[in-house]
């Protein structure tokens, strides 16, 4: 088993890349796409931008279309909480770049788009630069690598929505089928892949060719009531939850852990005993939530939870793209019911409708997965914490505060 790291301590330019090894791998299938597809075809990764589907069915799902294909790099995350795909883009370009032209020889795509948020000011030059370095060793002639910016909007990131921003859409989600496998860049066949997904391929793929699953590192942003909010590289086999807050500096303030949401916003929140759970994505959900992009935020007992819920669905249904009438009413209703909850204008009554829209809009039509986000963090919050919400519910307030992460 090799562990190579994705994060360098420092940003690593094509010569310090080089120098590590970089782009033997893709040297290596350059010189033989028939072992890329294979070695992708047979891989057990998982996509790491959220939804976790296997790489090897995506990657089987484009090459099953006719040619030509392309493939988008998918680092526009506009998560909150996450900074995973940033932090990769700054300090370690060219794996990024190095993966998607893995992906791009074993498809034999001759388009690459590499689709960046537009805040991401900082990671997009830092992108731009490595492209510009000189030639890159391995790189198949006639692929053509474009850097594309992806508009301020969460559901800019949603697939379908970076495949329209791309063909100069208005970057909303356009519903599937078809799929981006089907039809996507240029009316291609596509493989949409997160940053991290594909800066795994060198790993994947080996400095020989030769293909051996590495020991697996993760990307987790760490957020909320900790000392040291980031970026941090870990070994899911040797990482719990409280080895991790040791590391990013302890909790603020002088509150106990008294939550735990792993997988970003619209993830389950678990209480202080998962501490001792492993950062792997099985005992994740075995504790009861989903690992999502890996972007952790910290509650302690200072914090108010129904306040971090009000946060949470006022941000789902400012983000919603206005399209699908039963997304609409949903993040509405749960935005305006937390907002009266947390001013102490709320009622039992109130909270128990939103169990009732969910139920309501459970079959109807949708263009993406944010109508389903908002009822996760809510409805575990309202189980885990009661008390809180009767604090607001009773007596109009808990006291508490509201930590630092928004939403
Ligand atoms: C509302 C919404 C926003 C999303 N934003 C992102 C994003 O910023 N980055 C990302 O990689 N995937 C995002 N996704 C998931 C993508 O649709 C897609 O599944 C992913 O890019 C595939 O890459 P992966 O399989 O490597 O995870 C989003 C999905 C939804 C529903
Ligand atoms: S489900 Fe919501 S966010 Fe997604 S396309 Fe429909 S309205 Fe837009």
């Amino acid at each position: 088993m090799t562990t190579a790291l994705l994060l360098p301590a420092q940003r690593q330019d094509l010569d310090a890349y080089l120098a590590h090894g970089g782009y033997r791998a893709l040297s290596a299938v350059a010189a033989d796409p028939q072992r890329a597809r294979t070695l992708l075809r047979a891989t057990t990764l998982t996509g790491l931008g959220g939804a976790h589907f296997p790489l090897a069915r995506k990657v089987t799902a484009v090459l099953d279309q006719p040619g030509p294909r392309a493939v988008l790099c998918n680092a526009a995350e506009d998560e909150p909480g996450s900074g995973k795909d940033r932090a990769l883009l700054s300090a370690n370009p060219h794996l990024v770049i190095e993966g998607a032209l893995i992906a791009a020889v074993a498809l034999e795509a001759g388009d690459v788009v590499l689709y960046v948020s537009q805040t991401a000011t900082a990671e997009r030059e830092s992108l731009a630069t490595a492209l510009d370095e000189r030639d890159i060793p391995g790189l198949v002639p006639g692929t053509h690598v474009r850097i594309v910016t992806a508009p301020d909007r969460y559901v800019a990131g949603e697939a379908s929505a970076a495949i329209s921003v791309v063909e100069r859409g208005d970057g909303k989600p356009m519903g599937q089928p078809p799929y981006p496998s089907e039809r996507g860049v240029g009316g291609n066949a596509t493989l949409v892949a997160n940053a991290e997904t594909l800066a795994n391929l060198p790993r994947i793929v080996g400095a020989d060719g030769g293909g051996r699953e590495p020991a697996w590192t993760r990307l987790v942003t760490i957020s909320g009531n900790v000392a040291a909010p980031g970026v941090y590289e870990i070994s899911p086999d040797n990482e719990t939850f409280a080895t991790l807050i040791t590391r990013a500096g302890g909790l603020t303030g002088s509150g106990a852990l008294k939550a735990l949401q792993p997988g970003g916003p619209s993830s389950r929140f678990l209480p202080a005993e998962a501490a001792d759970v492993a950062i792997r994505d099985a005992d994740i959900r075995a504790a009861g939530s989903q690992p999502g992009c890996l972007a952790v935020r910290v509650v302690s007992t200072d914090t108010c939870i129904v306040e971090i819920c009000a946060d949470i669905t006022d941000f789902f249904a400012r983000q919603q793209c206005g399209q699908c009438p039963p997304c609409r009413m949903k993040t509405q209703m749960y935005q305006r019911t937390l907002q009266q909850v947390s001013s102490g204008k709320g009622s039992w009554d109130l909270l128990d409708k939103l169990g009732s829209v969910d139920d309501f809009v459970a079959d109807m039509p949708r263009r993406c997965a944010l109508i389903d986000m908002p009822t996760p963090p809510v409805d575990s919050a309202r189980s885990l914490f009661p008390d809180d919400f009767a604090a607001h519910i009773e007596h109009g307030r808990c006291g508490s505060k509201v930590d630092g992460h928004s939403p």
